[in-house]
């Protein structure tokens, strides 16, 4: 085994974006890394039409956003910045592939910015631009992080933010668990004959939240377009600009087996983990089976949310 593969392991971020996020499929990761490229260019958009001379990528991972920047604007220098040293060292190695070594440096974060905002190597208002795609979401302490942007960004300086909005799948997850254990207690709908609701609850709960407690402890989950709103003005953003976008359409994976082995987040199981480890066979018949008959005749549906945050620093 190599030595990118050894340094992965420790590492959940990058096991999940250089390996697992399209479930072991290069179709399916070709297909996500062509949807994330369309909400990378988004975030840039909002950079126009002054293009910044130095950009800091927050939450780099393996340097969509960044790349993106160095090969759109030729005079632009880009700060890579993540809590994954092992992603931060692919941004850099791809940014020097394509020719622009001197037009970037990287900088490694604390994972946890409220005990260490992490931007402490970056002066005050050193940067023209702060842009994220999708990291924002996963900081425990998101007014703290806005405030560090602030700081960071020179006065006239954009913020630009693509973020998801998982609030809705906890919040279903949460309905879900609430509705079954109405009917009866969660230990004889373990008990019985399963029913297809608390199998797909119980598939579901390896995803997402399904108690508002757990809902409310988790970051990437307990926030939506609203919350980033009001916390960009607390912290001091002028002409702060939201929009949400939801798309619903067929699941990027090309076949069923992509489908069952492929996460929306590296903290959540796959279907194929749940079926195989959790449950019974007569339970997996079941489940499968019923998924497997929607996906063949073409009728599941993935829904994406996705909020985008525009500021200005004053
Ligand atoms: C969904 S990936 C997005 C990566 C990249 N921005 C992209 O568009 O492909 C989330 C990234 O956020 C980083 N991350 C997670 N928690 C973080 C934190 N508390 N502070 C900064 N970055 C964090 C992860 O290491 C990972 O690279």
């Amino acid at each position: 085994m190599g030595e990118a593969a050894d340094t992965t392991r420790a590492d959940p971020w990058a096991q999940w974006l250089l390996r697992g996020r399209g479930g072991g499929s290069a179709e399916h990761e070709a297909r996500i890394e062509a949807r994330v490229g369309r909400f990378v260019d988004r975030v840039l958009d909002a950079l126009e039409p002054e293009p910044p001379r130095c950009l800091l990528d927050f939450g780099c991972g393996s340097g969509a956003l960044g790349l993106r920047a160095l090969q759109r604007w030729p005079d632009i220098r880009v700060v890579f910045a993540d809590t994954s040293p092992r992603l931060m060292r692919v941004a850099g190695e791809r940014a020097t592939a394509m020719g622009a070594a001197a037009r970037f440096r990287l900088l490694g974060l604390a994972v946890e910015p409220a005990v260490a905002p992490g931007l402490q190597e970056l002066a005050d208002a050193s940067v023209d631009a702060v842009a994220t795609r999708s990291a924002l979401a996963y900081v425990t302490d998101k007014p703290a992080m806005l405030a560090e942007f602030r700081r960071v960004l020179r006065p006239g300086g954009v913020l630009s933010l693509g973020e998801p909005v998982f609030r809705d799948d906890a919040l279903a997850a949460c309905a879900q668990r609430r509705a079954l254990e109405q009917v009866e207690p969660p230990a004889q709908i373990q008990a019985r004959q399963p029913q297809l609701l608390s199998l797909l609850q119980r598939w579901r709960s390896q995803q997402f939240p399904d108690t508002e407690a757990e809902l409310a402890r988790t970051p990437h989950c307990n926030y939506s377009e609203r919350e980033l709103f009001a916390w960009t003005l607390q912290a001091g953003f002028a002409q702060v600009h939201v929009e949400l976008h939801i798309d619903a359409g067929p699941s990027l994976a090309p076949d069923w087996d992509s489908f069952t082995r492929h996460t929306p987040h590296p903290f959540a199981r796959s279907l194929r983990e749940v079926l195989d480890h959790d449950f019974r066979p007569e339970e997996r018949a079941l489940l499968e089976g019923v998924l497997r008959e929607n996906w063949d005749r073409g009728a599941m549906v993935s829904v994406e949310r996705m909020a985008y945050v525009r500021a200005l620093r004053p």
